[in-house]
């Protein structure tokens, strides 16, 4: 029997959304999705209101919603609430070092800095259309240009402060972006993240950038390059502090954000204007249970997904108040989360899974230490939690009485897609509850025929759109088509495995594809397979993911060196740093296993199920090695396995 966790009655209480209430509403999404979006187009601000809700179809894929509507996001985020109340709090922010001042922000500062950060970027070029590259520290800074480009109808694509120059560039160089918003450098944990001396070393590898705006946030030294560079400080006193929104089509790009794959190098998913906003706005009151006046902390960084929907565009589109924090979990000591939330009184609090486990590590005595009463709603996102964490979480940080919501979701899907509904659905340590409204999960097996019934498992597809779909890769539509309706045609595929209970909740199993998820990072094996290759000593490297007790998921790379070539220590640690300058310290092995050979099939195929068996140290059971081209591989690799 599974442990299952009822609603309380504090959690129905004044809930948006009752077990009544979600069966009417997830029903009405599938069976009359125009009905239903007609009754939600509502909670968005429009120039001109849609009259067409969904137009979609995944044969050929072409995904339009709400495509006759015209609004502008930042309005929506920004404008109305100001308009209404001005003093509304939308960000505090919490530094890295807890003796910096917190920041403030109201909806009528955000504004407007909002605005001045638009007319600077304008002023530097950037026009409708344009893409922005922002790669910036956790400070309100990261939001208002974001909120600046979505102002001016420029794309925006975030790029995550812990990837290289050379990770940079090439998203810089994919997205053709010729503008970047960075700031000096960023705090974490007390170290210097030296984000413009980054930004200067990947233009130095692609120089198509015009102009760079520098956001002075630590003080750290830095060289500005004239006619390229200018400081946010320098030019925000001669900026007018309101700017005309540009009115967008539903379906013009809001931004793009790399994300990993099974193949080749992370793909640029676009999102666009009107339906991610929606999906949002409404995921984000729903599953969170919002209620007006309280404060949410969701701790994952700007750059990810989770940031821009739960940090920027969800929240302040519903006209709430986040907590933004720049900092680490642990630092300056292991108690620093419930420190903050006991600071600010945070009412609900958003995490991931890997942070959980570390922080459990450390015992209940950091958490004890603060008074954490004002918390009403936990959640948690990015990889599968295990019940041991949820347990742990639900008793010790939740007191036993709050609810988790264990939301699962993509990049790709921007914003939450399954997940047990605080006021409606009893909770399972580990499982990702009910599909959200208007969501369609099915599950496969490998020819493509749906599985039904329940307590059966399958690769996870969607078989209809939702508003916070992605509509396309940047530049690449036909890798879109290949990557996710191909396998499984006319369905989206996920890339998860997953199994639905006797009761119908959804558990999500981990990745089936070649995806790897560090510490709630995606990572695709290829890539740090490419980096390694890129190395002159390496002939060929094969990278799995195996079971880590706090990541989730490590990194086990089988290298093979070029003939001449002598492996030692150094040289390992040198292919490490490869892995770093390439992709960033994120994607840095655990494991690097140098190997005579791989273990191929005789026609040439590297046989992953068996690295990866090696890699869980489970190679007593490698099970059908009839096909290798030479068993002796096999038996060095597991003599000189690395992960005992
Ligand atoms: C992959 C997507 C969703 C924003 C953060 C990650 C895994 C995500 C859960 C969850 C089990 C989860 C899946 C998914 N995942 N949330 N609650 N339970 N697995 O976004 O980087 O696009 O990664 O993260 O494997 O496919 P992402």
């Amino acid at each position: 029997m599974d442990d299952i966790y009822p609603v309380s009655a504090a959690a129905a209480a004044g809930t948006r959304c009752d077990a009544a209430t979600y069966a009417a509403m997830h029903g009405q999404a599938l069976a009359d999705p125009d009905t239903f979006w007609r009754g939600q187009v509502d909670r968005l601000q429009w120039v001109r209101k849609p009259r067409v809700m969904g137009n979609w179809r995944w044969d050929p894929v072409n995904i339009r919603w709400f495509e006759d509507g015209v609004l502008n996001v930042s309005v929506n985020c920004l404008d109305r609430w100001a308009a209404a109340d001005p003093e509304r709090l939308a960000i505090i922010w919490e530094a890295d070092d807890p003796a910096v001042p917190n920041r403030r922000l109201s909806y009528g500062e955000l504004l407007g800095e909002t605005c001045r950060m638009a007319n600077a970027l304008a002023d530097m070029g950037v026009r409708r259309g344009d893409r922005v590259t922002i790669t910036m520290p956790m400070i309100p800074e990261a939001a208002v240009a974001m909120l600046a480009c979505a102002r001016l109808g420029a794309v925006h694509s975030v790029v995550f402060g812990g990837f290289s120059p050379e990770a940079i560039a090439g998203r810089i160089a994919d997205a053709d972006s010729r503008f970047v918003v960075t700031a000096d450098a960023g705090m974490r944990g007390g170290k210097v993240v030296p984000l413009k001396a980054h930004v200067d070393a990947a233009l130095a590898i692609e120089p198509r950038v015009a102009a760079v705006l520098v956001v002075r946030h630590s003080g750290a030294e830095v060289a500005m390059v004239p006619g390229r560079d200018r400081w946010w400080h320098e030019v925000r006193g001669g900026v007018a502090k309101v700017s005309p929104p540009e009115p967008m089509g539903a379906e013009d790009p809001l931004f793009i954000l790399y994300t990993s794959g099974s193949t080749g190098k992370p793909k640029g998913v676009l999102h666009t204007q009107a339906g991610y906003l929606l999906w949002a706005n409404l995921t984000f009151e729903t599953v969170f249970d919002y209620r007006a006046g309280e404060l949410f902390w969701c701790t994952a960084d700007v750059g990810w997904v989770t940031g821009h929907s739960y940090i920027v565009y969800g929240p302040l589109s519903a006209g709430a108040t986040v907590l933004m924090f720049e900092g680490v979990p642990t630092w300056p000591e292991v108690d620093r989360f419930w420190a903050v939330v006991a600071k600010h009184k945070v009412n609900i609090f958003y995490t991931a899974p890997t942070a959980l486990r570390s922080l459990m590590r450390e015992g209940e005595a950091p958490v004890e230490r603060h008074d954490l009463s004002s918390l009403r709603l936990l959640g948690t996102v990015g990889e599968p939690i295990n019940p041991e964490a949820w347990r742990w979480y639900h008793r010790v940080v939740g007191k036993g009485r709050l609810p988790i919501v264990d939301t699962w979701w993509q990049t790709e899907t921007g914003g939450a897609m399954m997940t047990p509904l605080p006021g409606a659905h009893p909770a399972k340590p580990g499982a990702a509850g009910f599909p959200f409204f208007g969501v369609a999960p099915a599950l496969v097996d490998a020819d493509g025929r749906f599985i039904e019934g329940n307590d059966v498992s399958g690769n996870l597809v969607l078989t209809a759109s939702w508003p916070g779909q992605a509509r396309t890769v940047y530049g690449d539509h036909q890798r879109f088509v290949e990557t996710y309706f191909t396998a499984y045609h006319g369905l989206y595929f996920t890339g998860d495995g997953a199994r639905r209970d006797a009761d119908g909740q959804w558990w999500i199993t981990g990745r089936v594809d070649d995806v790897i998820n560090v510490s709630g990072h995606r990572l695709g094996t290829a890539e740090v397979e490419s980096a390694l290759v890129g190395h002159a000593a390496v002939a060929e490297a094969a990278v799995v993911g195996f079971p880590h007790d706090i990541k989730g998921q490590g990194i086990y790379a089988y290298v093979t060196l070029k003939a001449g070539v002598e492996g030692s220590d150094a040289l390992v640690a040198d292919l490490r740093a490869e892995v770093r300058r390439s992709i960033g310290p994120i994607a840095s092995p655990d494991h690097i296993h140098l190997t005579p050979a791989l273990p191929k099939t005789r026609s040439g195929k590297i046989m992953r199920r068996i690295l990866r068996k090696i890699a869980e140290n489970e190679h007593g059971s490698l099970g059908d090695v009839s096909t290798l081209a030479d068993p002796a591989v096999v038996e060095a690799l597991v003599a000189g396995r690395l992960n005992r």
